[in-house]
């Protein structure tokens, strides 16, 4: 017999946001939309499992995002079900853990069943430990059984499992689903567009990042420490990001010293920041399941050098033109090819390309010169994951034939509402055929847009600073 009272129902985890449930509902309601066109049927979401880190230790625990999308739900070991028949209507059934005295003492409040129905706006809600009773009898008769392919390690073999125990049932006359569909084609492309809600938080998140990047300038700004290191600015990320409320960097902060910085996917480490050297940052918080992606690159000390500054005047206009070029009917691929000419332009000006390896901007674009420096793209979708989903490809366009047979896929036209960054970045590894004054430069600048319908685009992180004045103003206090 457990020694452990029953949980008192006083004792509740946080009510979720009535304007996060109400746009969960209206996703709900455009997703069976979509299965009803295709004849209606089930969609089977888990969220993301707990994972060990070592021993009694778990890392910190993150729902799934498109769980989350549709549910507004968090806590683990949940999955949802949308039943959905072929006029659009539709029931939605979650499984989640029970109510565990024990467990709770450990591990923190949980909703239970009943409570997580209520509060969320399900239709029904289980125990999850039922699911494998529960579930093949809510797929019996279904048209089509939609879940997310290749997401979930193991998922697979359940589902399998879960409609053998449907065709189990056929001599009581019970058919299983005939077809699955990739949950995720659906999803990507509503997730693509934020509504209000997203937005809204969205912008708050970028809110705090720009705010964590300016205290970080201020750190490394005259009068910095003489031992400064890159853990110290990391340190000050995170400082900015939960003291105003975020709950997490939305990935791991980039924090390069010096020559640290033309290392891609560098993490914040140990190394000093030496006065008169380049510091990028790159690092953003998620607040309420939404994440903000920013870098800036100033001089520690807050007195950009003259290589330095030439080479960030390149990459700020490429920045400000690629900006100018993510307004809604434009190409994905528009900012980047506007900031791949400036760079390029730049990069000849500038000595790094000479004029022997290619004449002119077209030259540098034809020949891949620029490549040795810029070897990244300058955009991906925002979202709650930083790099979100949603298809780069426009559905329904031929692709481009390009010379020499290989077949480009007609990139994706903007349109109002989708959030993309913006990141273009020039990055000089010392080699003895490039002048000295440029050897280990390394620099990004990265915005986030809101593509509006008006022909332009809204900075959500207009606040961080990025003009060379601006920067140096900032980091002399
Ligand atoms: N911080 C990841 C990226 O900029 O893509
Ligand atoms: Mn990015
Ligand atoms: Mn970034």
């Amino acid at each position: 017999m457990s020694t452990v009272a029953a949980p008192s129902p006083a004792l509740s985890p946080e009510a979720p946001d009535p304007r996060l449930l109400r746009q969960c509902a209206l996703r709900r309601a455009e997703l069976a939309r979509r299965i009803a066109e295709s004849g209606g049927g089930v969609a089977l979401l888990p969220t993301a499992p707990e994972r060990m880190r070592n021993r009694d230790a778990d890392y910190p625990y993150r729902h799934d995002s498109y769980f989350y999308y549709l549910s507004g739900f968090t806590e683990p070991q949940s999955l949802m079900l949308l039943v959905v028949e072929p006029d659009a209507s539709h029931r939605s059934i979650l499984f989640c853990r029970p109510r565990d005295a024990e467990r709770e003492i450990w591990d923190g409040l949980r909703f239970g069943p009943d409570a997580a129905r209520e509060a969320f706006g399900f239709d029904a809600a289980f125990a999850i430990d039922q699911i494998d009773t529960a579930l093949p009898a809510l797929l019996f008769d279904r048209a089509a059984l939609w879940w997310p392919f290749g997401v979930h390690e193991g998922l697979e073999s359940r589902v399998q499992g879960w409609l053998q125990a449907v065709r189990a049932q056929a001599r009581a006359g019970h058919r299983a689903p005939s077809v699955q569909y990739d949950l995720c084609m659906p999803l990507d492309d509503m997730r693509l567009f934020k509504d209000a809600y997203e937005l809204q938080v969205m912008r708050c998140a970028a809110a705090i990042s720009c705010d964590a990047h300016r205290r970080v300038m201020r750190a490394a700004g005259a009068g910095a420490a003489a031992d400064l290191r890159e853990y110290h600015l990391e340190a000050e990320l995170l400082h900015a990001f939960r003291r105003a409320g975020a709950q997490s960097p939305a990935y791991g902060s980039i924090v390069a010293a010096g020559a640290n910085a033309c290392i891609l996917h560098y993490r914040a480490g140990n190394a000093v920041l030496r006065p008169g050297s380049l510091c990028l940052v790159d690092a953003g918080c998620e607040l309420d399941g939404y994440a903000s992606d920013i870098t800036r690159t100033f001089p520690v000390g807050g007195r950009f050098g003259g290589a330095q500054r030439e080479l960030y005047e390149i990459v700020l206009q490429a920045q400000r033109e690629a900006i100018a070029a993510s307004r809604a009917g434009a190409r994905f691929t528009d900012p980047h090819e506007a900031a791949l000419r400036v760079l390029a332009q730049g990069l000849l000006d500038c000595g790094l390309i000479r004029r022997d390896v290619a004449a002119d901007v077209d030259g540098v674009l034809q020949t891949g010169a620029y490549r040795r420096f810029y070897m990244h793209r300058t955009s991906h979708w925002l979202g709650m994951d930083v790099h979100d989903c949603g298809d780069y490809a426009e559905a329904g366009e031929a692709p481009r034939q390009l010379p020499g047979g290989a077949r480009q896929p007609a990139a994706r036209i903007l349109r109002e509402s989708m959030v993309l960054t913006i990141e273009p970045g020039l990055y000089v590894r010392a080699a003895d055929d490039l002048p000295p004054a440029f050897h280990d430069i390394g620099i990004r600048i990265e915005d986030d847009v809101v593509v509006r319908a008006l022909g332009d685009c809204e900075v959500l992180t207009a606040a961080a600073p990025k003009g060379v004045a601006e920067i140096e103003q900032v980091m002399h206090g």
